[in-house]
């Protein structure tokens, strides 16, 4: 079965995007089930309807607390098929801290994306923090969510060079692009159950597929990004 997914967003969707374009290609095997948005105006929300997908707006600004909130996101996720141990939870761009009353419901089946390299850097500014402080590389990371925020075991962590003098603006359409690779090949081996989770530790099993040619940093031809675990054909 294709791995069910429900896919939370709070803007423009472009990772949404990216999930949905791989499975249309045939290398993601998921299904999108729900797409959940806490803003009204988010784009993501129109991609999903343009793609067919059932779509949910619920303003956390309605809920008396965090967890009821969550709560009434689990019951929408129960309504369209999105259960636990089959189904998982993606946040793509969802800028909202989770609970246990979602993280119990979807044990070691939440993953979120960040901008920026893992511990450093966490917030809603991660491309613009790290090009603040002077790093001479960032990049992207996929990792399991647990209550902390940007924090929980790291799947694959993707690294671009930084220039001199840059800021979030120029980084983060680089950044941006390896996302669009990471995210869908951390949910393919979690379709493939190959994903183990030891502490904070992440093993990912050998699969049978070639690697892929790495991804470069536009800016610097020269200067390949790494991505770590490799990339497999298809991402
Ligand atoms: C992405 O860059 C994602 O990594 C970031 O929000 C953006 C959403 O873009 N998430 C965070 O900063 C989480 N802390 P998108 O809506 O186009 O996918």
């Amino acid at each position: 079965m294709a791995l069910p997914l429900a896919v939370l967003v709070s803007g423009g969707g472009s990772n949404l995007q990216s999930i949905i374009d791989r499975i249309e290609e045939g290398s993601l095997d998921a299904e999108v089930r729900l797409v959940i948005s806490n803003k009204a105006g988010a784009y993501g929300i129109t991609r999903a309807r343009n793609n067919g997908i059932p779509t949910k707006v619920m303003s956390h600004k309605d809920y008396a607390s965090r967890e009821a909130f969550d709560r009434d996101m689990v019951a929408a996720m129960r309504e369209h098929g999105v259960t636990a141990p089959e189904g998982a939870v993606v946040m793509a761009g969802f800028m909202r801290i989770v609970t246990p009353e979602l993280l119990d419901a979807f044990p070691d089946r939440v993953v979120n994306i960040h901008p920026a390299l893992l511990p450093s850097f966490p917030g809603i500014h991660g491309q613009g923090d790290a090009a603040e402080y002077g790093v001479r590389i960032s990049g992207c990371t996929v990792h399991f969510v647990d209550e902390k925020m940007d924090n929980g075991p790291i799947i694959i962590q993707a690294a671009v060079p930084v220039q001199a003098g840059e800021d979030g603006d120029s980084l983060g359409p680089r950044i941006l692009k390896l996302e669009h690779r990471i995210l869908p090949q951390a949910l393919q081996w979690l379709a493939e159950e190959r994903l183990t989770v030891d502490g904070r530790h992440v093993h990912v099993k050998v699969g049978p597929k070639p690697l892929a040619a790495q991804p470069r940093a536009d800016s610097e031809p020269s200067a390949p990004a790494l991505v770590w675990p490799p990339l497999e054909e298809g991402f």
